[in-house]
């Protein structure tokens, strides 16, 4: 991964940057480069909170250019002599600060700008960053690839956990979300698929550009887009709800019948964890490896061919609520995500003639996976681990023994009430366990934080 920060010639241009700075007006100082999140202490940056991404890329798979356009919309939160977004690779040509010219540094995934102006406290401003060059496939410390992922007809773009500054620079923190328009333009007769709703498509001189739109709050690992030779199909679920499907043509027989159950999985969810969030819902169904896994990108999950099974499609449906709608506030609350997505696993079993989902969970607790125990849901042992085991199964384990003490009434209650309390929202480890406690104060919850989320051993009781 190159993600290393090369920290001589940031601090040299930087010292440049400072010495240009021109006077008069508020005196800022620079924001953060990053949001000091335990896993990821260069993901996001300090100083500001983006309102809108407005996107617009020209891609051309034969030849992996890009270039891309991003005008970012921000308000200011501490005065501003510069400030960060996180971009990894590609070439960055201009940068402009409300209209005028800024300076920029790179150093590792920091991209500083340096507003000709400096910015104040709650100021909204808007940076326009223009860029080029073929973006990174980025390698996680967990192994897996994301970023931008060439296919065999187009590119997928991915970006858990900071994958998406592979292609737009932004800022790279599921703490900062934000409204998108992505404008994506491609040789014609290729698709480019993304969030949130189709707002416009047109053809001229052989290209052809689809503009989409995302008004729901999104963090930036959830962005995506899909370019590629694609069936498109749009129906409507429960009330209406939009439903857009792309599925890789020389997939689509084999697929069929797991897509066929999208809108019976979506009305099943709603009845379990509340209205579903967004304006619309669907999926991307690229070819076997194209992606090493899927992902709950917002509206519209992403999968590998060979993943795309019911159990699948209801985890990341199900990242929906748990993880889209309510999104972790730093990547050490993961488990908020992914414990809630396996547990949906175990609820729909239990709902479609399966083991109940307290059956599940004795087979784990007596069952001779070690790697369990391997470190407690709350705190993975490393940014390289947050993707196992002990976040997903342990942490569905956790909601199992909220279950076990509050009963099943109270325990929907919870799960339904956690989703609209923070929808569209971030919320922390701390934040739900304060929720549930709120839920049901009759109740004494500390052997659970203690034993289930927090604690280093396998628990002595189930
Ligand atoms: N979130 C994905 C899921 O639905 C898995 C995943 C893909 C992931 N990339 C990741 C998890 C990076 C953590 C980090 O389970
Ligand atoms: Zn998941």
């Amino acid at each position: 991964m190159s993600r290393s920060v090369r920290r001589a010639p940031a601090v040299a241009v930087l010292l440049v940057l400072a010495l240009t700075a021109c006077d008069g007006g508020v005196r800022g100082t620079p924001g953060g480069s990053g949001v000091r999140d335990p896993y990821f202490p260069k993901a996001g940056n300090g100083g500001y909170d983006v309102g809108h991404y407005d996107l617009t890329l020209d891609y051309t798979p034969a030849t992996r250019h890009l270039t891309g356009t991003a005008v970012i919309t921000a308000r200011a939160t501490q005065d501003l002599s510069a400030f960060d977004l996180d971009l990894a690779g590609l070439h960055v040509d201009s940068v402009t600060v409300e209209g005028r010219p800024a300076l920029f540094a790179r150093a590792g995934q920091e991209l500083t700008v340096r507003p000709h102006d400096d910015l104040s406290e709650g100021e909204t401003f808007r940076t326009t960053v223009r860029y080029s060059g073929t973006p990174r496939t980025l390698t996680d410390p967990d192994g897996s690839k994301e970023g931008w992922l060439p296919t065999a007809d187009g590119a997928l773009g991915l970006g858990e956990p900071v994958g998406s500054m592979a292609w737009f620079p932004g800022n790279d923190h599921p703490s900062d979300k934000a409204s998108y328009d992505l404008t994506v333009t491609v040789p014609q007769g290729l698709q480019a698929v993304s969030n949130g709703e189709l707002a416009d498509r047109s053809t001229k001189g052989g290209r052809t550009t689809y503009h989409w739109h995302t008004a729901e709050p999104m963090a930036s690992y959830l962005a995506t887009v899909a370019i590629g030779h694609f069936d498109i199909t749009r129906t409507t679920g429960p009330h209406g709800l939009p439903i857009l499907t792309a599925v890789d043509p020389t997939q689509a027989k084999a697929r069929a019948k797991v897509l066929a159950q999208l809108p019976g999985i979506i009305k099943w969810e709603e009845l379990n964890f509340g209205p579903y969030p967004f304006s619309s819902t669907g999926a991307v169904v690229d070819r076997p490896g194209d992606a090493g896994y899927a992902l709950e990108t917002q509206n519209r999950p992403v999968f590998p061919a060979d993943q795309f099974e019911t159990g699948t499609l209801v985890h990341e449906l199900a990242h929906q609520w748990y993880g889209d709608s309510v999104t972790p506030k730093s990547w050490q609350d993961m488990w908020l995500n992914e414990g809630f997505a396996t547990y949906a696993e175990w609820l729909w079993q239990e709902d479609h003639g399966g083991d109940s989902a307290q059956q599940t969970f004795m087979d784990l607790y007596k069952g001779d996976n070690e790697a369990i125990w391997a470190y407690p849901p709350a705190k993975p042992s490393s940014a390289a681990h947050i993707s196992d085991s002990p976040v997903y199964q342990r942490g569905a384990m956790v909601l199992q023994k909220i279950r076990q003490k509050v009963g099943d009434d109270t325990f929907y209650d919870i799960i339904q009430g956690w989703a609209a309390t923070h929808r569209h929202g971030s919320a922390s480890t701390a934040d739900f366990t304060a929720y549930v406690e709120r839920k049901a104060p009759d109740k004494d919850f500390t052997g659970i934080w203690k034993d289930w989320l927090y604690g280093d051993a396998k628990p002595a009781h189930p």
